[in-house]
C-alpha cells in the first residue's frame, strides 16, 4: 500500500486532516503513520462528517464542521496536515493551502493527494468524465466543485508551498479491477441518483443524455481511479 511507503517512518503527533469527508482518508493515516496522538477530521458538509463519526470512533478522533478557507485553529497547532482529492473542491485553493501551512508547526509534514488528467487509459477517462459531470452538477445546485488538475498545474502548485525534503509520488489505484460489473453499476446507480438533485432544472434532460452517453462508455472501457499525485514534505 502506497500511503504505508510513504509514512511508516513518521510519527504523527497532531494530525489534521482538510476535507475529510467520511474519514476514509483519516483511516489511512491512522493505518500508514507509525504513530499519531490525535486525529482531527474538519469538513465543510455536516452530514458527511455524521458519516465519519460513526466510521471513526474514540477519543482519538475530533470531527469539525469548517471550511478549508478559514481553518478555526491557532498557529502551529499540528504536527501533520493532509488534504485528500479535496484541493480540487474548494474555492482558493491558494488559500486553502496557505491555510494549512499557518496551523502547521515548523518542521511538520504536509501530505497532498490529488488527482491529475494527463494520459488516462479509457477506463480512468470514464472515471474523470464521471466526476466531471458531478462536478457540473454541484457548480449547478452551488457547490464549489472544480475539474481535475493537469500535472503542470498542480506540480506548479504544490512547489508555490516552499516544502523542504519534498517528495513526489504519482500513483496508479489498481482495485477494484475497471471491468468488475458491480463496481461499474455502483458507479451507474450512484450517478442517474443524481438525476433527483436537478429533477427541476432546465438541464435535466440533458444530463439525462449525457449519463446514457457515458453509461456506454463504462461498459466498453470499464471504470478506474484517475493517476494521483501525493506530494509530501515539511514546513521550513
Ligand atoms: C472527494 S471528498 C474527499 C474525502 C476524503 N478526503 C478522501 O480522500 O476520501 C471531498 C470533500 O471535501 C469537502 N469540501 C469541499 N470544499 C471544502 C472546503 N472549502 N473546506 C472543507 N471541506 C471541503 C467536501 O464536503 C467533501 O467531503
Amino acid at each position: 500500500m502506497i500511503f504505508g511507503e510513504l509514512l511508516q517512518g513518521i510519527n504523527g503527533g497532531k494530525v489534521l486532516d482538510v476535507g475529510c469527508g467520511s474519514g476514509q482518508f483519516m483511516e489511512i493515516l491512522t493505518q500508514s503513520l507509525k504513530s499519531f496522538e490525535s486525529v482531527t477530521g474538519i469538513d465543510v458538509d455536516e452530514t458527511i462528517l455524521r458519516e465519519a463519526r460513526m466510521n471513526l470512533t474514540g477519543d482519538a478522533f475530533r470531527f469539525i464542521t469548517a471550511s478549508s478557507q478559514s481553518l478555526p485553529f491557532e498557529e502551529g497547532s499540528f504536527d501533520f496536515v493532509s488534504i485528500s482529492k479535496t484541493l480540487h473542491h474548494v474555492e482558493n485553493d491558494r488559500q486553502t493551502l496557505a491555510e494549512m501551512m499557518r496551523v502547521l508547526k515548523p518542521g511538520g509534514f504536509v501530505l497532498i493527494n490529488e488527482m491529475i488528467r494527463d494520459g488516462l487509459s479509457e477506463s480512468q477517462q470514464s472515471h474523470m468524465h464521471y466526476h466531471h459531470l458531478r462536478a457540473e452538477i454541484d457548480n449547478l445546485i452551488g457547490i464549489s466543485h472544480g475539474t481535475t488538475y493537469y500535472r503542470s498545474n498542480l506540480l506548479e502548485l504544490i512547489h508555490s508551498v516552499g516544502l523542504k525534503d519534498l517528495s513526489l509520488t504519482e500513483h496508479q489505484p489498481q482495485e477494484p479491477a475497471p471491468k468488475n460489473p458491480s463496481n461499474i453499476a455502483e458507479y451507474i446507480e450512484k450517478m442517474t441518483g443524481w438525476l433527483e438533485e436537478i429533477a427541476d432544472h432546465p438541464l435535466y434532460e440533458d444530463y439525462e443524455k449525457r449519463m446514457a452517453v457515458l453509461q456506454e462508455h463504462f461498459q466498453k472501457y470499464g471504470i478506474s481511479w484517475p493517476t494521483q499525485i501525493i506530494a509530501l514534505g515539511k514546513k521550513t
